[in-house]
């Protein structure tokens, strides 16, 4: 048989490779410890639940949904935007469901980009702003998240591009940004005839009180481009598929032509679920925000005490943590994975500078996580002895 090409174009997805990893070490008995990937533990909450099972013994929900989504769900976005971020949206024509954030960003990709063009996306990230732009064919050119910058790209130092993916709070650096931010992506974009693709799968998981801001929020942003947002993260919901993208009209409905071609929309008895989650459950993110600031603080103690420097993140269940002196960050994951039996995601798998890091995600029971630590900070300590 033959395949396409542009498969092979695209590394194998990165979880899929810690995956086998973690599989081939508990095939030989090994209990390991995942922090590598963000998958949240705790259950979706029950009126969710609920809605679902309700909505999916009404019949009408068995037949196709359709790409528009149902009024209750893009009426529950708008009013979750306005009451959340200002912002006010058009539930007719600025917001669309999706089958979670990555669809998203892949399709977005098809729906902006030809052969040729380029595609700006932020290094370290999330591994789709890569794929989505290679499958439509364009170039990828990559903009450096550097500590030093509060791993912001420069964007004014960017080449010229159609497309521009931007993702705070950042997955993997936890790092977030400001208003003043985005509204200067929307100057360069206005300037540079560019499209901005705001990717927003975690500004419901914050901790400390801060409530990280919606690029739509910035002044212009609609005039430039869209934000996505899931509900995965802020509602243990990963599993569901449910996020929207919301934000300028004409791309909103580019995108609509584009998946009304591939798929057929989001199940409507899910849609009813999610309206739920946004209208009803609004408090939840913030009960799960706590869940994940009690961790990230026993897992900032732990590394602090064996000597890794560390940035305490203000958002994100993701620590990205720079690797100790003489190490790669696949040195140090494979150490991880050898002497203490936990799973870490090098820096690299996420772009190339992401070298000399690696990512702990903090979505494992607290009992495992303590446990982890404890694991961590013996191996560090026995190496350092
Ligand atoms: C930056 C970022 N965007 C999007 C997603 C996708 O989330 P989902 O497809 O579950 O909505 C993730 C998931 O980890 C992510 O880290």
């Amino acid at each position: 048989m033959k395949f396409a090409k542009r498969l092979d174009a695209v590394p194998p997805y990165l979880f899929a490779e810690l995956e086998r990893k973690v599989s081939e070490a508990e095939k030989a008995g090994v209990d390991v410890i995942s922090l590598g990937i963000g998958d949240p533990d705790l259950p979706t909450p029950p009126a969710v639940i609920d809605a679902l099972t309700d909505a999916a013994r009404d019949p009408r929900t068995h037949q196709y949904p359709t790409n528009h989504g149902t009024e209750e769900f893009r009426s529950a976005a708008a009013s979750f935007y306005r009451d959340r971020f200002g912002v006010d949206l058009d539930p007719a024509g600025e917001v669309i469901p999706v089958l979670g954030g990555k669809e998203g960003v892949g399709h977005i990709a098809l729906a902006c980009l030809d052969p040729g063009d380029v595609c700006l996306a932020p290094d370290p990230g999330y591994p789709p702003y890569t794929s989505g732009p290679v499958f439509a064919g364009a170039q990828v050119h990559y903009l450096p998240l550097r500590e030093e910058n509060g791993f912001l790209p420069d964007l004014d130092g960017a080449p010229d591009a159609k497309l521009l993916y931007l993702n705070y709070p950042n997955n993997p650096t936890g790092a977030t940004a400001e208003l003043e931010f985005f509204a200067h992506a929307i100057d360069v974009a206005r300037e540079r005839d560019l499209i901005v693709v705001h990717d927003n799968a975690y500004s419901e998981v914050a901790f400390d009180g801060y409530r990280p801001p919606s690029f739509l929020q910035a002044e212009g942003a609609k005039e430039v481009g869209v934000e996505i947002f899931s509900l995965s993260k802020g509602w243990n919901m990963t599993g569901w598929r449910a996020a929207l993208v919301a934000g300028n009209a004409e791309l909103v409905d580019r995108y609509r032509h584009l998946k009304t071609n591939l798929d057929s929309g989001m199940s409507e008895a899910v849609q009813h679920a999610a309206a739920v989650a946004l209208t009803e459950e609004r408090e939840f993110p913030r009960e799960i925000s706590e869940v994940y600031a009690r961790r990230r603080d026993l897992l900032a103690t732990g590394l602090r005490e064996v000597g890794l420097k560390v940035r305490v993140p203000r958002a994100t269940p993701y620590f990205w943590v720079a690797v100790p002196d003489g190490h790669t960050s696949a040195s140090f994951t494979e150490l991880m994975l050898e002497q203490a039996s936990v799973l870490v995601s090098p820096g690299d798998s996420y772009g190339p500078s992401g070298a000399g890091y690696v990512r702990l995600s903090l979505t494992v029971p607290d009992s495992r996580l303590e446990e982890a630590v404890d694991r961590i900070t013996r191996a560090l300590v026995i190496i350092q002895s």
